[in-house]
């Protein structure tokens, strides 16, 4: 059967979750979801399938080979323009919800916004508020603006360097992922982070200090400023 070659193939070149990887791939090109997949062991496109094993053995990372993946309630389109979403950012959008829980319709930023994975899964799930994201990478904000128009979500995406200032406030809730690794620790990282994500996604050049002192220019008075950091 063509997930366990592509299984095979995929843990020859390292991969720790060949057979998973290989049953979302299958499952992507046939349009099924994965636990579908049995159902479907014949009449399956194997020429629509290696091109995306192949790419995936290159450690790409599968949310990019896939072209799109989950994050909380939402499925997002995703490539090399923006960060991958990951499992423990869905934490840093239910601390939000918990904090905005009684604010009546809120104003809420999201600085570094990448795919707009933040800003979207606020917008979906407190539709009372309103969010503005911003992002120094104009393929982030590109990216973050598909998501929107795909999703049918409201949120105000903005072009711009943290640095140099954030959208005008206030705001009753600012919330950032920003870049924290540090550059000693970029050779460690897996290949999938090392050589496919934008490094302006991951590398820390004090955006979480700036970030610290210009939130307090947009914040209300009281509100929380809430960060992923590095644990
Ligand atoms: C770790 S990624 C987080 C992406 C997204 N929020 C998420 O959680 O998946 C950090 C984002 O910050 C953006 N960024 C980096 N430096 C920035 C700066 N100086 N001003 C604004 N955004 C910046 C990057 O382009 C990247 O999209």
């Amino acid at each position: 059967m063509i997930v366990e070659r592509a299984a095979v193939l995929l843990a020859e070149h390292g991969i720790d979750t060949a057979r998973a990887d290989a049953e979302w791939i299958v499952a992507h090109v046939c349009g099924v979801k994965r636990s579908e997949l049995l159902a479907r062991n014949e009449d399956i496109d194997d020429a629509a399938v290696w091109p995306l094993v192949e790419r995936r053995t290159a450690r790409e990372p599968l949310a990019y080979v896939l072209g799109e993946w989950g994050f909380r309630r939402l499925t997002l389109r995703c490539d090399s323009r923006a960060l991958v979403p990951r499992p423990e950012t869905e934490a840093v959008v239910e601390r939000c919800l918990e904090l905005l829980r009684r604010v009546d319709r809120p104003r809420v930023l999201d600085v570094g916004t990448g795919s707009g994975a933040i800003a979207l899964a606020l917008a979906d799930e407190l539709p009372s508020a309103q969010v503005v994201a911003t992002d120094a990478s104009a393929d982030a904000v590109a990216l973050a603006r598909e998501n929107a128009q795909m999703t049918g979500l409201q949120v105000e995406f903005v072009h711009g360097d943290l640095r140099r200032g954030l959208p005008p406030g206030p705001f009753d809730l600012v919330v950032s992922n920003p870049p924290y690794v540090q550059p000693e620790e970029i050779e460690s990282l897996e290949p999938e982070v090392r050589d496919w994500e934008p490094r302006e996604a991951l590398l820390d050049d004090g955006q979480t200090q700036a970030l610290a002192h210009r939130a307090l220019d947009v914040l209300r008075s009281g509100a929380p400023l809430v960060l992923e950091a590095h644990a």
